[in-house]
């Protein structure tokens, strides 16, 4: 994506292939920072801490993080151990464990002195086709919103819940991608972006993506989507995904569930954007299955921001010592998605939709 005129992905590696380069996206949207990670740690606590998050990121960086890991121990010990210390950063996006999955096999298969190069290969080639691939879900889910723009020739209104833009991919975006290809399609929209607490990645990085893109939006907290739809005001929801089951059932961002009810309650058609990495063809109930993560419950008590000199600034909002909770996912059962947006095409939420799209995962 463009940012002043520099093009950036979310991730990329250094031209003398020794280090990464990720913007810290706890900064944003008061800082654009770029950092390096340089080892295995690094990459790791970049994960772990939401330097870098979404679903497509954390999988690409962990294969980077696998390259930078075998420069400094490429025999079968190493990678092993690389790939178990990744794998605990984040328990819910399937991405992760996908993309540790594809590193190992390739490496598996070669000698310790050629896994530093082969790594940085297939690490780039993680990168280069997630892009490919968000540009799809974009000139896939097109249609869907041409077709509310040519029934009510005002700008079609999208919410979204969390950040599924750029910022969580290598680029474009799995649920912002529709919407930025619209917007570049000279298609007005207006995006609902919901502010997503505790991390709030609706109002940091959603309305700076959208902001740099030029695409319309307006702020809400999480609570306003269900009157807004009540009120006409959504056409469409479109979110993105950490882990999609064999028979389409959906996790994402804390929140999502609710939305989905509502937008059931409204008759406001309910998508899920995602890439083929994001579905678990190993699990089929989201809701007994995928391992839901627990943050620390600071995310929660405490909020930050800028003070009036620029200085970021953290402040209790709940009483010292309070009880605090903070599941960061929940699961939309398939029957509340109206359908699922990949880069090969659309289809139902339900198994014979996704094989349908993916015959090669048929048993
Ligand atoms: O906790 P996060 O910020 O990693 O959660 C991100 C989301 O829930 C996104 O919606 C999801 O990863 C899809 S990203 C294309």
């Amino acid at each position: 994506m463009n940012i002043n005129g520099i093009s950036y992905r979310a991730i990329w590696p250094e031209q003398d292939g020794s280090s990464v380069n990720i913007i810290d996206q706890t900064r944003l949207p008061h800082d654009f920072s770029v950092i390096q990670l340089t080892d295995l740690s690094s990459a790791a606590q970049a994960i772990s801490t939401m330097q870098v998050r979404g679903a497509p990121l954390i999988g690409a960086t962990a294969a980077f993080g696998v390259a930078l890991a075998m420069q400094e121990n490429a025999s079968d010990f190493g990678l092993k151990a690389a790939c178990d210390v990744l794998l605990a950063t984040r328990p819910t996006a399937v991405n992760l464990r996908w993309a540790l999955e594809r590193m190992q096999s390739v490496l598996s298969a070669a000698s310790d002195i050629d896994r530093v190069k082969i790594a940085w290969q297939e690490a780039k080639l993680i990168a280069d086709e997630d892009v490919e691939i968000n540009r799809s879900i974009g000139v896939n889910g097109l249609p869907i919103i041409r077709a509310l723009w040519e029934k009510k020739r005002n700008p079609v209104n999208i919410l979204t819940h969390c950040n599924a833009g750029w910022l969580a991919t290598v680029d474009w975006g799995t649920a912002l991608a529709p919407i930025y290809a619209a917007h570049d399609a000279g298609i007005p929209v207006h995006v609902w972006v919901d502010e997503t607490r505790p991390r709030n990645q609706g109002a940091s990085l959603t309305a700076w993506e959208l902001q740099q893109h030029g695409v319309q939006h307006t702020l809400i907290v999480d609570n306003v989507g269900g009157h807004l739809m009540q009120h006409g005001q959504v056409d469409m929801v479109i979110v993105g995904t950490d882990r999609t089951t064999a028979q389409g059932d959906v996790c994402n961002k804390i929140g999502t569930y609710l939305k989905a009810l509502a937008a059931n309650d409204n008759n406001v058609p309910f998508y899920v954007a995602l890439p083929a990495p994001t579905i678990d063809w190993r699990i089929q109930n989201g809701v007994t299955e995928i391992p839901i993560e627990q943050r620390d419950g600071a995310e929660v008590s405490h909020i930050s921001g800028l003070d009036a000199t620029g200085k970021v600034v953290v402040v209790n909002i709940a009483p010292v010592d309070c009880q605090v909770a903070n599941y960061a996912f929940d699961v939309t059962p398939a029957r509340l998605v109206t359908g699922l947006i990949t880069e090969r095409g659309v289809c139902a939420a339900s198994k014979d939709g996704l094989l349908g799209l993916y015959p090669e995962q048929m048993a």
